[in-house]
């Protein structure tokens, strides 16, 4: 029997994720939505993914121009978050004015992004209430700027976080120190 909703809520208060936005542009239109779900699945050949709600507009954008944009927010990025989580009017173009360029597969890349995933559609999983997209990696832009991130239903800035050193050994071949 799987755990309670509760219980498995509130684990993964405790799991700090990047805050992202993933965009999409092609055939289907623009939109974007914010997303904590993406993370790196593979560096040979490069891969990521994203949960998105199955019912959700950017499910259906992103499957049906078969490519997306994970752009990860700067740290004072929140009220961006909010913008494209739906905040306050989910039925707005959440992309209109926000400064952006054309990417790699078409998905616009966000000017204030500090570091963007362009990727074509490569599968597309049904899981519970999920499409989980993995996306194969086109082109990416990374600056040095720090992350957004949202851990125990809040933002947090990743800036001033102690730099703990592991023990010897602990890098490999995808997760280089
Ligand atoms: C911090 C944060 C993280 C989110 N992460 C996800 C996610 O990983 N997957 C998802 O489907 N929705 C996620 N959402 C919710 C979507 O951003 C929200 O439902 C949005 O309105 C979806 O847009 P759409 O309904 O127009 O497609 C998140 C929202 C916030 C505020």
């Amino acid at each position: 029997m799987s755990v309670a909703r509760a219980a498995f809520l509130g684990a993964m208060r405790r799991v700090a994720h990047s805050v992202t936005v993933a965009t999409t542009d092609g055939p289907a239109g623009r939109h974007g939505a914010t997303v904590s779900s993406f993370c790196s699945v593979s560096a040979d050949p490069p891969l990521v993914l994203v949960c998105l709600r199955a019912e959700s507009r950017i499910a259906a954008t992103v499957r049906a121009n078969g490519a997306f944009c994970v752009n990860v927010l700067h740290e004072t990025g929140a009220p961006l978050a909010e913008r494209f989580a739906g905040r306050p009017d989910a039925a707005a173009d959440r992309l209109d004015g926000i400064d952006a360029a054309r990417g790699a597969g078409g998905a616009p890349v966000l000017a204030d992004a500090v570091a963007a995933f362009s990727c074509r559609v490569a599968e597309v999983t049904c899981a519970g209430t999920h499409l989980v997209v993995v996306g194969e990696v086109l082109a990416v832009a990374a600056g040095e700027a720090a992350p957004l991130l949202y851990v125990d239903g809040d933002y947090a800035a990743a800036r001033g976080r102690p730099h703990v050193l592991s023990a010897p050994g602990v890098a490999d071949a995808d997760h280089p120190r």
